[in-house]
């Protein structure tokens, strides 16, 4: 369903992402690895939209995305979760979602549902400000928006990062749920999030993908996948 070819991408005139591609087929959810700076959020950003690659093609569904703004890319059914985890804290988490819900013309009890659907105690949290809530949950929320409007494609960075290990749990768990329902990218740097999920492991460094990990025997060698990043 995506297809990225031999991407080049570049901050002015600092090339980060060197030649990479990687083929995504619907339904999977694959995972991406590698050191701080080592591109990854520049990866998922250039799928997303919010970078423009200077060299090689990215197409989704059979359609050429390259360089398409980000608001054409998530109507095409691709929605980027970005590594800051940055809620609307002054609003509710309702409001939270009925601004999602707007935009893609999705009814707000319909981004409830969704929401619930992936973590039912969100019920309990619907009238809050979302500012309020744990990292954990906000991440939740963060994920449970990006399913409103049915999206295809989900990118995740980085969705445990900085979480205390009771709520890496929780993520664990929306995730697992997620699995097969929308295909999905995800940066992670937590090993045993990664071991537990990932049908296949991307290493990346130095704007580079070095390996690519596919045998269930690999992605849970924790030692082994370490002496990549
Ligand atoms: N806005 C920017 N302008 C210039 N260079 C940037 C910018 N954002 C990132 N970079 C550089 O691009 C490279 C890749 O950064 P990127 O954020 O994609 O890495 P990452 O793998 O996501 O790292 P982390 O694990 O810290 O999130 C780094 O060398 C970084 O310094
Ligand atoms: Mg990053």
């Amino acid at each position: 369903m995506l297809s990225v070819k031999n991407i080049d991408v570049a901050y002015g005139h600092a090339r980060v992402l060197h030649d990479i591609s990687l083929e995504l087929e619907a339904g999977s959810m694959v995972f991406m690895a590698g050191r701080n700076g080592a591109g990854k959020t520049t990866f998922l950003k250039s799928i997303a939209g919010f970078m423009k690659p200077v060299a090689g093609s990215i197409s989704f569904l059979g359609k050429d995305i390259s360089g398409m703004a980000p608001e054409k890319v998530a109507l095409m059914g691709i929605r980027y979760v970005f590594q800051d985890k940055r809620v609307f804290s002054n609003l509710t988490v309702r409001e939270n979602l009925e601004l999602a819900a707007y935009p893609v013309k999705e009814k707000t009890s319909q981004a409830i549902e969704k929401v619930m659907s992936i973590y039912p105690k969100m019920e309990k949290f619907l009238n809050l400000r979302a500012g309020s809530l744990s990292g954990g949950q906000r991440q939740i929320l963060l994920i449970g928006r990006a399913l409103v409007g049915d999206p295809k494609l989900l990118l995740v960075d980085e969705p445990t990062e900085g979480l205390a290990a009771g709520t890496i749990n929780d993520i664990l768990n929306v995730l697992a749920m997620m699995k097969g329902r929308v295909s999905m990218i995800i940066v992670e740097q937590n090993l045993s999030v990664v071991g537990m999920l990932a049908e296949k492991v991307y290493i990346m460094r130095e704007g580079k993908i070095v390996q690519t990990c596919t045998s269930k025997e690999e992605i849970t060698d924790k030692q082994r996948l370490e002496q990549y990043l």
